[in-house]
């Protein structure tokens, strides 16, 4: 049986079978303890037995990472558990020998991404994972409720959505042959992987009303930062007949199911995070749920951050982009999750609904405390002849992207969307402050090693 079974149930005077990994083992002058976990659940099971055990000799060896299989007897506890196995019979299916790199006490993160394939044995990346796993069907389950359709954005495209060149190449040519044209190229094109499936994603909406996509997106910006990974996957919803404030209504809906979902689910990761992580975790997440976040314009930002008494590395100006301190001030000003709306339109991408007063768009940035910009989302342009307009402006290849303008032509509708990165969300709900930890196999500039 799963180590999960025995902890939901009451299992006392019964025979179980259960198998799992060995996490601690202590021998005492006469009775030995293994501390076993399978990973159904964040629990682990306290085993004792002593010399009255046939194999007692070979067992009583075995080394931290060993997997076992234990039959016994499930009796009440005299340590802190409510109840442990006294076994009966333990069979040993793997030996583990003594250069296993995860023993019990604690080991940095550092040195536990050194050992990515080994770490998701520990409590640590137990809990980590297991709210990732959660966190995800938080999201299909609130976009499916709601009658969203799930697409799947291609991975391989031909179009750079962002327009900020940070696109990973997809290419069979050889490199080293510099008569090849991009003509030659697999597809006849310049292809990339995908930095969003939002312009998919419009087609989508304009077809369903609303859609999302949940999967795999790749930038190659040389950012080597905590909140910055080469390969994230990303929440994208999109919506039809639905402006920017509906828009920031839905992202924060969502964000609170997402949290609540997690807490319900997860009690048991969210406590140990809470303990040995940070203090105040579970209030944090508990304290968003009744919280209204607060709805401000970027030249609202820029004049708290020209007022705030603070020295800034990057001086706050109108008209442009906010640095991550000026993130933080603003989070920590309000303590709840910040939207920042209509933004300078020269620092945002193409597609981005025009503000009547020619120098801002419809952008929208979804920031909170401990992470920064969590989601990034706007109202579309819906009019033929602005984004015809825009793309001009901005040299774009018109031709190259006409099956996105002509959804302005065929029908075309208010919409909006947004884009949520899932890993950051993770650091939110986790408090592990470091994208890396937060991905089973982080891919960072010059770091691909699994
Ligand atoms: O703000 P971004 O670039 O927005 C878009 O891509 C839009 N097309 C989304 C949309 O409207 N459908 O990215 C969205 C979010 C960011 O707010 C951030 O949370 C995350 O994606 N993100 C990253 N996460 C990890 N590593 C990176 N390198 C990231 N770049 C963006
Ligand atoms: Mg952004």
């Amino acid at each position: 049986m799963e180590i999960k079974e025995l902890h939901l149930d009451n299992y006392l005077g019964k025979e179980v079978k259960i198998n799992g990994w060995i996490r601690n083992h202590r021998k005492q002058a006469h009775f030995c303890f293994i501390d076993l976990f399978d990973g159904t659940c964040f629990k682990s099971v306290q085993i004792v037995y002593d010399e009255e055990l046939s194999n007692f000799e070979e067992v009583s060896k075995l080394l931290v990472g060993s997997s076992i299989c234990v039959s016994g007897l499930v009796v009440e506890s005299s340590g802190k558990q409510e109840f442990e196995i006294k076994a009966k019979e333990v069979s040993i299916l793997g030996y583990c020998d003594e250069t296993y790199p995860i023993q019990p006490k604690r080991h940095t993160r550092e040195f536990l991404r050194d050992v990515a394939y080994l770490r998701p044995r520990t409590a640590l990346f137990q809990a980590i994972f297991r709210i990732r796993s959660v966190a995800s069907m938080a999201i299909h389950t609130y976009f499916q409720d709601r009658g969203y359709v799930y697409f799947h954005a291609p991975i391989i495209t031909a179009s750079d959505c962002e327009g900020a060149g940070e696109m990973f190449r997809v290419t069979t040519l050889d490199l080293k042959n510099k008569n090849l044209k991009d003509e030659d190229d697999f597809f006849g094109k310049v292809t990339g992987l995908t930095v969003s499936g939002q312009l998919e994603a419009e087609t989508f909406a304009s077809a369903f009303s609303k859609c999302y996509t949940f999967g795999p997106t790749f930038r190659a910006e040389n950012s080597n930062t905590k909140i910055h990974a080469s390969e994230f996957w990303m929440v994208e919803p999109e919506v039809a007949f639905c402006d920017l404030d509906g828009i920031m209504d839905i992202e924060e809906e969502f964000l609170k199911f997402i949290v609540s979902y997690v807490l319900e689910r997860c009690p048991d990761e969210i406590d140990f995070l809470n303990h040995f992580v940070e203090k105040g975790l579970r209030n944090k997440l508990e304290n968003l749920l009744n919280s209204n976040f607060v709805r401000i314009t970027h030249k609202e930002v820029i004049d708290i951050l020209k007022k705030a008494d603070v020295s800034f590395d990057f001086a706050p100006e109108y008209g442009e982009d906010i640095a991550k301190e000026h993130e933080k001030y603003i989070t920590e000003y309000f303590g709840v999750p910040v939207f920042i709306k209509d933004w300078p339109r020269d620092i945002k991408a193409f597609y981005m609904k025009q503000n009547e007063d020619g120098e801002t768009v419809r952008a929208v940035d979804l920031e909170v405390p401990g992470v920064g910009e969590l989601i990034g989302g706007s109202e579309r342009e819906a009019s033929y002849e602005k984004l015809i307009a825009r793309m001009k402006e901005l040299d774009m290849n018109i031709e190259e992207l006409d099956w996105y303008v002509n959804l302005r032509k065929f029908g075309t509708v208010p919409h909006s969307g947004f884009g949520l990165g899932f890993e950051r969300l993770l650091i939110y709900l986790t408090v592990v402050d470091n994208i890396r930890d937060v991905i089973p196999y982080p891919r960072t500039p010059k770091s691909c090693d699994f």
